[in-house]
C-alpha cells in the first residue's frame, strides 16, 4: 500500500452481510479509537442481499462487544473500488479469486486474503457462519478483530 493519504480499506465476502460486515466494524471502530480517520467499507463478490443490513447474528455478535453494524448495507463489489481502495482484503479464497476476476487491468489497488495480515493465519479463510449456528459468528468476530488489530498495527502510522 503506497498511499500518502489516509488509507481506504475494503472488506469483501461473497454476501456482504456476515464477515465482511464485522470486519469492518471491527475495523471501523478500532480506527475511530485511535483518532485516525482511514475510509473503511465492506462489499460483497455477490449481490443478492444488496440493500440489506447485516444478517442479525452478525449485528448482536458486534453489538456484544459494544460495536454497531446495524447502520451498514451490503453492496456489490465495483471495478471502481480497485481504484478507490488502497487495500482490498477478501475473507476466502473464493473471494479473492472473484477481486481477481473482476480486477480491472493495471488496477492500484492491494488484494489480498485478509488473514495473511495476521501472524500464523496466512493463507487461512475467515470461515463461512451463514449455515452455522451462533458459535459461528462468535469466531467470525474473533478473525474481524485479529484482522483489525493487525491492519492497524501495520498501517497505523498514517492519516
Ligand atoms: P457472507 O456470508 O459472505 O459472510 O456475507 C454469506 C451470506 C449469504 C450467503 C452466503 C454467505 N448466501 O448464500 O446468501
Amino acid at each position: 500500500m503506497t498511499a500518502d493519504r489516509a488509507p481506504a480499506i475494503l472488506f469483501v465476502c461473497l454476501g456482504n452481510i456476515c464477515r465482511s460486515p464485522l470486519a469492518d466494524g471491527a475495523l471501523r471502530y478500532a480506527v475511530a479509537q485511535s483518532g485516525l480517520r482511514w475510509s473503511v467499507d465492506s462489499a460483497g463478490t455477490g449481490g443478492w442481499h444488496a440493500g440489506d443490513r447485516p444478517d442479525a447474528r452478525a449485528i448482536a455478535v458486534a453489538a456484544r462487544h459494544g460495536v454497531d453494524i446495524a447502520g451498514l448495507r451490503a453492496r456489490q463489489v465495483r471495478s471502481d473500488d480497485f481504484a478507490r481502495f488502497d487495500l482490498i482484503l477478501a475473507m476466502d479464497h473464493d473471494n479473492l479469486a472473484g477481486l481477481n476476476a473482476i480486477a480491472p487491468r493495471g488496477h492500484r489497488a492491494d488484494v489480498r486474503l485478509a488473514l495473511d495480515l495476521v501472524d500464523g493465519r496466512a493463507g487461512q479463510a475467515v470461515s463461512d457462519p451463514y449455515y452455522g449456528d451462533a458459535a459461528g459468528f462468535d469466531a467470525t468476530w474473533r478473525d474481524a478483530q485479529a484482522i483489525a488489530r493487525s491492519v492497524l498495527q501495520h498501517f497505523g502510522g498514517r492519516g
